[in-house]
């Protein structure tokens, strides 16, 4: 090949990937009722593994003996989203399949922001937003979930819990329903897509409102809450402030992985993924408020009425949501994530097992077979 081929090449390939994307900033009123907890924000590292240690010994009841009361947090938030939709001139002629009628809300799960869906690694091949525009036709929206990124940060006990952020997610999507998000048009379906805390916020959306939305895709998702302490004492949780990239943007009370080996054994199964990808997970990595973990269990208890079609996908090896194992012992149908219909009582359940994977699908070798799963879900929909 001489060097005006490679060229030519070279830009192929890149458009290949190809996907327009802009940045966002959406103005928010939000209001929930959220928990009072009597909790003491800790100030440094010992008191950080304290507090883990009271949250997560068995048996105990912390959470129940702090909570003093219940108040209603109202306030104007801002939040920071990408709104990508399909390059106009794929080299491979399938671009707009159909036209552009529906928009995928991408909510990121604890430990991340938007980036979880369009990782900057290997050439942008880690991106579920490209799959999602220039394979199959939607729009997507990313966001970073009120209290993370460059969304608004707030108060980490009291004011950044569950029922706060997903006011957030009602917001974007009647926002969206209603065309009133500068720069992004009005859309007549809305389908919600999570990962892990973003998943349990858009079950717990769907449940508070039936109606909000078309279709659903969890990943690292179940509804057993079992497991939430190996995730909480496998993290290795340091007080934010001790971590030179977040410490100028996050106060006390938000906790970060303590280091790389933890990130691994919360997030990726053995052998799943290309071990320069935790050095880069180190660069994107975002801290939890604590009134997050404490909320987590509360969105996940009560039934819920969606009629619309739902898809789980989870990794086989997920820690935080199957306890390292999603079968232990039982038939696929009756897998961990699959033990969720019992909660949906007006709609069957799809469950999908990717075979190894750990918890954060989007970082190991198998991403692109998650893409398809939902996409393809997705597209049986539409056809439907
Ligand atoms: C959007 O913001 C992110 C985070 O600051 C940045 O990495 C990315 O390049 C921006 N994208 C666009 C299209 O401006
Ligand atoms: C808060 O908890 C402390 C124990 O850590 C207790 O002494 C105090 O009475 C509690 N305050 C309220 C208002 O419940
Ligand atoms: C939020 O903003 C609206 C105007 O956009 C204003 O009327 C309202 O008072 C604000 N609420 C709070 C709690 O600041
Ligand atoms: C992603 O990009 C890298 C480097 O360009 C390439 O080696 C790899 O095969 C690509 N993977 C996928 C799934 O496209
Ligand atoms: C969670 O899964 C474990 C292991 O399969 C099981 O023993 C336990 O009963 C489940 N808990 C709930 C609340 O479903
Ligand atoms: C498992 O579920 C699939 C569809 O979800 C169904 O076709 C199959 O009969 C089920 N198998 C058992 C053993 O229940
Ligand atoms: C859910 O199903 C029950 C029983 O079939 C029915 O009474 C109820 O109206 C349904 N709810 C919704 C929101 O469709």
């Amino acid at each position: 090949m001489n060097n005006f081929t490679i060229a030519i090449v070279a830009a192929l390939s890149a458009t290949a990937y190809g996907f327009r994307c802009t940045n966002l900033t959406v103005p928010v009123s939000l209001s929930a009722r959220n928990v009072v907890f009597n909790i003491t924000t800790p100030q440094n590292n010992v008191e950080v593994t304290n507090l883990i240690l009271d949250l997560t010994r068995q048996g105990g009841s912390f959470v129940e003996q702090r909570v003093q009361g219940y108040a209603a947090v109202h306030g104007n938030y801002s939040l920071a989203a990408t709104y990508c939709t399909p390059d106009e001139h794929g080299p491979d002629g399938s671009n707009r399949k159909r036209p552009l009628d529906a928009v995928q809300i991408l909510t990121h799960g604890l430990g991340f922001d938007r980036s979880y869906w369009d990782l900057p690694y290997n050439g942008g091949n880690y991106s579920y937003s490209a799959v999602a525009t220039n394979k199959h036709g939607y729009a997507t929206l990313s966001w970073d979930r009120l209290g993370v990124g460059m969304s608004s940060h707030g108060e980490p006990i009291n004011e950044i819990q569950a029922w706060l952020e997903v006011d957030a997610l009602r917001a974007l999507t009647e926002g969206l329903r209603h065309g009133s998000i500068k720069g992004v048009p009005r859309f007549d379906r809305v389908l919600h897509v999570g990962h892990s805390f973003g998943s349990t916020h858009v079950y717990a959306l769907t449940a508070m409102y039936p109606d909000i939305s078309d279709g659903i895709a969890l990943t690292g998702f179940s509804q057993n809450g079992s497991f939430v302490p190996y995730f909480a004492l496998g993290a290795n949780f340091v007080d934010v402030k001790t971590i030179p990239l977040l410490a100028p943007q996050y106060d006390h009370g938000y906790l970060a992985t303590g280091d790389l080996s933890a990130f691994q054994a919360n997030f990726l199964g053995p052998e799943q993924f290309d071990p320069a990808i935790l050095a880069f997970a180190a660069t994107i990595g975002q801290p939890l408020a604590i009134g997050e973990i404490l909320t987590i269990g509360s969105e996940i208890a009560s039934l819920n009425t969606f009629r619309g079609p739902v898809l789980v996908v989870t990794g086989e090896y997920d820690v935080p949501f199957c306890g390292g194992s999603c079968y232990n012992g039982a038939s696929p149908n009756s897998s961990i994530p699959a033990q969720s219909q019992q909660y949906w009582t007006n709609t069957s359940i799809s469950t999908v097992i990717v075979p190894g994977a750990g918890h954060a699908l989007n970082l190991e070798y198998s991403h692109p077979s998650t893409y398809k799963s939902i996409n393809e879900f997705f597209g049986q929909i539409d056809k439907a």
